[in-house]
């Protein structure tokens, strides 16, 4: 550790108070744009989607651009900010990483130097602004410049922002649109959509509060209301509220309004518009007649509960008019809470791509989801309050491991708001966002996240009996027909639409329900996650939902064949026989919700039963077979499918840009080939993941994405709803990372000039003959965890192979 002698672009940052506690400012290490762009530069297609902007760690603020579509059909607004939209406001509350159609974007302000036509303040397209020049973003802090001359600064506090213009000589305004929101592209059934609001203006025309309500974005979300107080350091002359008719065409609703945008009709003897539910936009424009340059700066706060919660979290996040303040405070939080959790070597021996690489990475991985503590509007409970998972299919993978290790304290939290949803809501959330469930991708995976949270001993504060319980609603209460457009045959909302077919025949079938092959190995994961926690809080289940774990076996088709080898996961009839007739696992059609595997073909699928790797190896024809089939996963141009945004640029059946394959690469350990877990996770990490603004190979997926490259980096891989984690081989020649609150988990490698990889492994100072641990050698105690590294493959391991603890044969 050093103390810092090159001065980055905070300079001003490092005279205050970060020296004092965490002695390196970390946050200079952080690149936010990583994953702004995709494979095509200049757009965000097949990126990350991620936001950028001000935001703190699993804060409700995330305060950043929105921007409009330069093309519908190719469009990513899912972060708000995009690489080559105009801007359209800055807005208070955003995702990060997500797909699909947008949701938030919500709470807005937008500068604006003229309001006089051809601007219309209720049609966008005729005010929105290029930017001039690159964006700026550093942790806590954006800046952008328009074509209008505004330059646009900003930070935010956990449950508020800050924006400081810098106005041209020339007229200023500031709109507030209650009525913005992201939109979906067109005819999308599952947009978000606006239905009503309020705003007043306040006797001195500084402030202004009010709430709006949106519907939809993604999840198909009921109405939600966010209610805002909004002050400006410097009075305006004028402030006026408008109202007009929503012309926007909700599905279902297009009588509401027909036709093009019209204009705003401003209130002459109130100072508040409300409309709804179901009909007007509302909004205020604030004006300032100075005419030199000038600074204006405002503070919004947000809240769910009331416009008084609002402004209190002004008062007590950001009670400086300062824009600096908020950005030190952030940069801060970051610092002490985060970023110097990990400490690496910053002396000149130092990889400062890779150094960004794992700060950046710890960045993203605290953007979702949202501690909305004493923020729930839907019932009173003393248990915490989050939303925004979005979704557990994406983090269950790797994600929540992370947490369980290096945010024990918030993931505790996670899982009591978790529990609590089921507990006044019916139904653990898959995907959860805008307080509502949905939609669900495949199987329950709370019931994954619950289990690898108990197994490894997460107790504290858990009411277990409640969490048994509400994996069991999962595992036996068929949910009801949301008659989502996307998929009418079932709930995308909660819980396993497909359990009808499970309780039945065991598996999904192909004749009954959508998505049979994803759907059957996700919930035999699931079942598997139940019996994990049954054998602690209910060993009268534990044997019958290890049984039905294997319900993957029974869609196992040993007579497919592709590309050379026979067996593959297959589609299967309620009556028992497969569909034989044209079947092909190297396609899905889609692979989307009508198809037979979801966001992945079904070769893909074949390789994810974590919990018993040695059936499938069995399955597959045996250790030699299941290697050679696994080596073909990484042959280029061997992918016939398009994956749309989902895998754009990647040719290979192996897709790091997507979940379902983020175990693939480390399944050699299963065989005893650690080698080849690290030649091939190494070569993904290498290619896909880089420093640079398209430096994802897909949606970052509230940081599931990051958090892959973040165990490669440390050398370790979990298996998710076990306590084991694979050893691969760390980038670092000494990491310690601070796990369990406050233990410390010291990584060291030695000979990583010639090469990465593994010669031989100590655990503890002793020698290490297994390719794996256990969640107790290391990361209860904290402990040492060394490498030999070196440029020759060797099968080092002599040891037992990782454990297939829901091993059962046929
Ligand atoms: C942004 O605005 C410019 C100038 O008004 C226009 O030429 C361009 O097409 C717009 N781009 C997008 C993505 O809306
Ligand atoms: C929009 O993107 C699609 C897909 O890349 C492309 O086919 C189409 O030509 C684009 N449209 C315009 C107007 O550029
Ligand atoms: C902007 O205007 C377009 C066209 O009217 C509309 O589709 C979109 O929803 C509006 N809002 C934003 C934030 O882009
Ligand atoms: C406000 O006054 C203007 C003219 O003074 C009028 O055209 C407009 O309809 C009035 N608006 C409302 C909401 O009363
Ligand atoms: C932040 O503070 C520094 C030093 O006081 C100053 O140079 C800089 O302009 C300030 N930035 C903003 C955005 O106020
Ligand atoms: C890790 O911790 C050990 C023990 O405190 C210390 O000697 C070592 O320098 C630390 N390594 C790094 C990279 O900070
Ligand atoms: C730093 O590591 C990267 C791999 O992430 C490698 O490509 C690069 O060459 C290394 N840079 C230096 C200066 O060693
Ligand atoms: C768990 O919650 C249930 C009801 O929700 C309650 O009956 C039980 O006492 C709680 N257990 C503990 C240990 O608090
Ligand atoms: C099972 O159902 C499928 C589809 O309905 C049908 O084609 C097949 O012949 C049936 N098989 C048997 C054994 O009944
Ligand atoms: C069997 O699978 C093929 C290829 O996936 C599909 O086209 C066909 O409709 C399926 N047959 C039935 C009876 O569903
Ligand atoms: C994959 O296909 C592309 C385009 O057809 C070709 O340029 C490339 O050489 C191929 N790569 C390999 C490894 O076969």
């Amino acid at each position: 550790m050093r103390f810092l002698t090159s001065f980055p672009r905070n300079v001003w940052l490092l005279s205050f108070a970060i020296l004092a506690t965490s002695q390196v400012d970390y946050s200079q290490y952080v690149n936010p744009f990583i994953g702004s762009e995709g494979p095509f530069p200049g757009q965000g297609y097949g990126g990350g989607d991620i936001f950028v902007g001000g935001a703190r760690p699993f804060g409700v603020a995330k305060v950043g651009i929105d921007t409009t579509a330069a093309n519908w059909s190719i469009a990513m607004l899912n972060g708000g900010w995009t690489p080559d939209g105009n801007v359209t406001a800055i807005s208070m509350m955003h995702e990060s990483g997500t797909g699909g159609a947008p949701k938030y974007g919500i709470v807005p302000q937008m500068p604006l130097t003229s309001i006089a036509p051809p601007v219309n303040i209720l049609d966008n397209l005729t005010y929105s602004q290029p930017r001039v020049g690159q964006d700026t973003a550093s942790v806590g802090y954006f800046k952008t410049l328009l074509q209008n001359g505004v330059q646009i600064e900003l930070s935010a506090s956990r449950h508020a922002g800050i924006v400081q213009y810098s106005f041209p000589q020339r007229e200023k305004h500031v709109l507030v649109d209650v009525s913005h929101y992201l939109p979906g592209s067109p005819g999308d059934p599952n947009s978000q959509f606006y239905t009503g609001g309020e705003i007043q203006i306040h006797a001195s025309r500084r402030s202004y509060s009010g709430y709006g309500t949106y519907v939809g974005g993604w999840n198909n979300g009921a109405p939600f209301t966010v209610y805002f107080y909004g002050e400006f350091d410097t009075e305006p002359e004028t402030a006026r509220v408008f109202r007009g008719p929503n012309t926007d065409p909700m599905r279902g609703y297009q009588g509401l309004a027909n036709g093009e945008p019209s204009f705003p009709v401003y209130g002459n003897l109130s100072d508040t518009a409300t409309s709804g539910p179901m009909n007007d936009r509302v909004g205020a424009i604030f004006n300032w007649n100075s005419n030199g340059e000038s600074h204006i700066t405002s503070r919004v706060g947000i809240s769910f509960i009331s416009t008084e919660r609002a402004r209190s979290y002004i008062r007590d996040e950001i009670p400086s008019w300062q824009l600096n303040d908020t950005v030190e405070s952030a940069v801060k939080e970051w610092n002490d809470n985060v970023l110097s959790k990990i400490q690496v070597p910053l002396d000149d021996t130092a990889n400062l791509t890779n150094v960004r690489l794992l700060y950046s990475s710890l960045y993203f991985i605290h953007l979702m989801p949202s501690d909305r503590t004493g923020e729930n509007p839907l019932w009173e409970s003393d248990e915490p309050s989050w939303d925004d998972f979005y979704t557990l299919w994406d983090i269950f993978r790797c994600t929540v491991s992370f947490y369980h290790i290096f945010q024990p304290v918030y993931y505790e939290s996670m899982i009591r708001g978790l529990i609590d949803i089921w507990r006044h809501q019916g139904f653990l959330p898959d995907g959860r966002s805008g307080n509502w469930n949905g939609l669900v991708q495949g199987g329950s995976n709370a019931d994954n996240v619950l289990a690898d949270a108990y197994v490894k001993g997460l107790r504290g504060a858990i009411n277990w009996t409640d969490g048994y319980a509400a994996m069991k609603t999962n595992a036996e209460v068929v949910p009801y027909n949301t008659y989502d457009p996307t998929d009418f045959t079932a709930s995308t909302k909660e819980g396993r639409g497909a359990l009808a077919d499970w309780l039945e025949l065991g598996y999904v079938s192909q004749d009954r329900s959508t998505r049979c092959i994803s759907r059957t190995i996700e919930y035999s994961l699931n079942d598997f996650a139940l019996s994990q926690v049954a054998a602690g809080e209910m060993s009268s289940d534990q044997e019958k939902y290890l049984r039905r774990s294997a319900g993957w076996q029974a869609i196992w088709n040993p007579e497919v064949e592709s590309l050379g080898f026979t067996g593959f996961l297959a589609p299967k009839f309620s009556n028992g026989s497969f569909n034989n007739s044209g079947y092909d696992p190297l396609v899905c059609y889609e692979c989307e919700w009508h198809a037979y595997t979801y966001e992945g073909v079904p070769w893909e699928y074949s390789f994810v039963t974590p919990h018993d790797m040695q059936t499938l190896i069995d399955l597959t024809g045996g250790p030699d077979t299941f290697e050679a089939r696994l080596d073909l996963m990484f042959k280029p141009n061997t992918s016939i499918q398009p994956l749309g945004p989902n895998g754009a640029g990647i040719s290979t059946l192996m897709n790091i840009g997507n979940e379902p394959d983020f175990a693939t690469p480390y399944l050699y350990n299963y065989i005893n080939k650690q080698y080849k877990s690290v030649l091939q996770s190494r070569q993904l990490a290498y290619q896909y993941f880089r420093n640079t603004n398209n430096g994802l190979p897909g949606n970052s997926d509230a940081g599931a994405m990051n958090t892959w490259l973040l165990w490669s980096i440390l050398g370790l891989y979990p298996i998710v709803t076990t306590d084991v984690y694979l050893l691969c081989s760390p980038w670092f020649p000494d990491l310690n990372i601070t796990v369990n609150r406050d233990k410390t988990l010291r990584i060291r490698a030695t000979g990583l000039e010639e090469g990465y990889f593994v010669q031989s492994v100590r655990v503890n100072g002793e020698v290490w003959e297994r390719n794996w641990v256990e969640h107790g050698d290391l990361m209860v105690e904290g402990g040492v965890l060394e490498f030999e590294l070196g440029g020759e493959m060797v099968e080092w391991e002599t040891g037992s192979e990782p454990p297939s603890p829901g091993h059962l044969s046929g």
